[in-house]
């Protein structure tokens, strides 16, 4: 599919109806609900699951009326529990290399969207179900979320980018200890450590999601996708850099309708209504 084309709610619900493994559901204006959907096994990612994943994202990617994603996974014990340890017993070591690979081209394009994505932590988010839980721009946990990176256990390194993204997220002392004894933080814990924003009860968790989405729905979508993407890019510049990227950006943003509808309405003493 070409990911330039943009396509409409009903497109999407149609290119969405045959996957196994992954619901794509709208939850308010511009809201919409990712969820890993493989209950039985704590929604473990497969390469199949990641392979849905992957179309998943190339569809948010091309329907301009998302402006927010939330990711969770099914029921109530599990975000993601991490890669399928059924699946990765099977691998040579080449094929282990290339299910790593899959993952990290997948969470990078979730990383890489446009639009922000918010992660609702509903309970365990081990291993690859914690690196997909970082690869979200921010965290919701629930009060019974666990997070965890336990490949040592299995005796194996991460994967899908654990050691690097919860690296740069809770810093190199935290994260060695984490990686290396393979021990779960609780919500209050990863709240603590700034791994999660807000820790919720976890029936409030999907109403407290679509709520503060529904906040960055109604800002300046031009607005909202360009901060998104000063602070994915500014992160790995030195700062230097990435204050010009910024005052480009800025620059940029003035060419918008967004701009001048909304310096007009401050002005104007009214309510900014964006394109
Ligand atoms: N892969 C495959 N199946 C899994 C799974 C996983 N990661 N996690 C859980 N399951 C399955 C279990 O095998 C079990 O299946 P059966 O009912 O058929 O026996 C089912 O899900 C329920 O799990 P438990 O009975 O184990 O549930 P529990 O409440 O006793 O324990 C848990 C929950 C602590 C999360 C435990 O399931 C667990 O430790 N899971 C594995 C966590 C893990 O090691 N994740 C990292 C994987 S490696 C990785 O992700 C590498 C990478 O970076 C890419």
């Amino acid at each position: 599919m070409n990911s330039q084309v943009p396509v409409g709610l009903a497109a999407a619900a149609e290119a969405s109806a045959g996957w196994q493994n992954i619901l794509l559901q709208p939850q308010a204006e511009g809201v919409y609900l990712l969820t890993v959907n493989r209950p039985k096994v704590l929604n473990a990612l497969n390469a199949d699951t990641l392979a849905e994943l992957d179309q998943a994202l190339d569809l948010v990617a091309k329907t301009p009326a998302i402006r927010v994603l939330l990711v969770t996974g099914s029921g109530e014990k599990a975000f993601v529990a991490g890669a399928d340890i059924a699946h990765m017993r099977q691998l040579s070591a080449l094929e282990g290399k290339f299910f790593a690979e899959q993952g990290m081209a997948v969470f990078r394009k979730l990383e890489n969207l446009r639009v922000p994505v918010i992660a609702l932590v509903n309970g365990y988010a081990l291993g690859g179900g914690c690196e997909l839980a970082m690869s979200c721009d921010f965290i919701l946990a629930a009060e019974n979320a666990r997070f965890g990176q336990p490949e040592v256990n299995l005796g194996v390194t991460p994967g899908f980018g654990g050691s690097q993204r919860l690296t740069r997220l809770v810093g190199r002392g935290m994260a060695m200890e984490l990686l290396t004894t393979g021990r779960m933080m609780n919500a209050a814990e990863a709240l603590q450590r700034g791994l999660a924003n807000h820790v919720y009860p976890q029936a409030e968790l999907l109403g407290e999601g679509i709520r503060l989405a529904e906040q960055i729905a109604t800002k300046s979508r031009s607005a909202v996708q360009l901060t998104k993407q000063l602070v994915q890019r500014g992160q790995d510049l030195d700062l230097d850099n990435a204050c010009v990227m910024e005052s480009d950006v800025f620059g940029l943003s003035f060419s918008t309708p967004d701009r001048e509808e909304g310096m007009a309405a401050f002005l104007e003493g009214r309510k900014p209504e964006f394109s």
